[in-house]
């Protein structure tokens, strides 16, 4: 969607992983502050979402969403300042028909949607001072032109507030045809693919409640041309940090997030991150790789049923080579330079987990562990890389 955000995929944290409907501000103040002082912030991280259960069940007289005063007593306005104040930005979850998805999960009183309401909650969020939302189908019924029509009504109302709002949708919740049955590019910034993350690698779920991982992965790969500036594949909430898979599991969850251009919200308390959890989620290399310019999503250039490879194309002529062990037991998985579309014939990797940068010419690979992924950003020479670079630098020099 152009609407002047979302040009790189969005980076924040979600509350719904961890505290579900156990939500109050004193909580989202917290979670603020730790997005500050864990380095969460200063690695890239901005968005602070308020997912569902934040809501009062009753409108207001004049039919405007309240925050749930003994959740929220200062009001929303008051959160989203607090938020501001930190240097971060606020997110909200609305869902478009009448219930939010608490009706399911949690018989939570306060989900009321935006039917018929759209306008006037647009208005209010943006009076709010919100900059992203989250809007959630949470409904079995409903058509793919209904759901691109509800969906299209949200965008307008949100454009016409004049707020740049980051416009995240599900269509799956609940959904009985779950999946990415569209390109969603042209309504929202970023889309669920699949129905909702758990905290595993692998649930067996092909597109069911709930997904691993895995699972989730084997959805999005093959929606790699829907990736662009303004429009992302949205993989879920991140479950790492948050017990059920091992390290290598959740730094491959990082890594495939990452090379899949997917937003990376964090899922965990990050209040009390571990070591590994926070040098995972603070990956210089992975956050630069997901937030190049570029903004494409890895394509698979291949997949043995074990031995998988994704290469994500960067701005500046490199490209990042994850190499994925699928398998339970420690393979070598390989590539060259031709299949993940690297000119020259020797190659510079750089080893986004360790930093070891070294030199191969041929193959790129490597030994990864079960359910592991070893991600190279790799650059390639060896011969000229185009004839319009060299005309242009002679050109330069001669005027200088
Ligand atoms: C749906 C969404 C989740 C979360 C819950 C809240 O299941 O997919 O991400 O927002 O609703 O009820």
């Amino acid at each position: 969607l152009d609407n002047g955000v979302a040009r790189t995929p969005p980076m924040g944290w979600n509350s719904w992983n961890t505290f579900g409907c156990n939500i109050n501000e004193a909580l989202i103040r917290q979670m603020a502050d730790a997005m500050v002082s864990s380095g969460m912030r200063e690695a890239g991280y901005q968005y602070v979402v308020v997912d569902d259960c934040w809501m009062n069940p009753n409108r207001d007289s004049s039919g405007n969403l309240q925050g749930d005063p003994s959740r929220f007593p200062s009001g929303m306005k008051a959160l989203g300042d607090y938020i501001h104040s930190k240097g971060l930005k606020f997110g909200i979850y609305q869902a478009p028909l009448a219930e939010t998805c608490a009706q399911y999960f949690d018989s939570y009183p306060g989900s009321t949607g935006a039917l018929n309401h759209e306008e006037q909650d647009a208005r209010q969020f943006a009076a709010w001072g919100v900059d992203f939302l989250k809007y959630d189908w949470c409904s079995p019924s409903g058509t793919i032109d209904d759901q691109v029509r509800t969906f299209a009504k949200m965008r307008d109302a949100l454009k016409a507030t004049g707020r740049p709002i980051v416009y995240s949708i599900n269509s799956n919740s609940i959904h009985d045809k779950t999946g990415p049955r569209r390109n969603w590019g042209d309504i929202a910034n970023m889309w669920r693919t699949t129905e909702d993350i758990t905290n595993k690698w692998d649930t067996g779920q092909t597109n069911g409640y709930p997904m691993g991982v895995q699972n989730i992965v084997n959805v999005t790969v093959p929606l790699w041309s829907y990736a662009k500036p303004g429009a992302f594949n949205d993989q879920d909430m991140m479950e790492v940090g948050r017990g059920g898979m091992t390290d290598t599991e959740m730094r491959s969850h990082f890594a495939l997030w990452a090379v899949m251009a997917s937003p990376l919200i964090a899922g965990n308390d990050l209040r009390n991150m571990n070591a590994a959890t926070s040098t995972i989620l603070k990956n210089a290399n992975l956050i630069a790789i997901n937030q190049d310019p570029l903004g494409v999503q890895a394509i698979e250039v291949s997949n043995d049923g074990t031995r998988r490879v994704l290469a994500k194309r960067l701005s500046n002529g490199e490209v990042a080579v994850a190499l994925f062990n699928q398998g339970s037991t420690t393979t070598t998985v390989s590539t060259n330079g031709f299949s993940v579309g690297l000119e020259g014939v020797s190659f510079t990797l750089r080893d986004v987990w360790t930093d070891a940068v070294t030199g191969t010419s041929g193959n790129i690979s490597a030994s990864v562990p079960a359910h592991g992924t070893v991600v190279y950003r790799a650059s390639g020479s060896g011969w000229p890389t185009s004839t319009t670079t060299t005309t242009t630098t002679t050109t330069t020099t001669t005027t200088t």
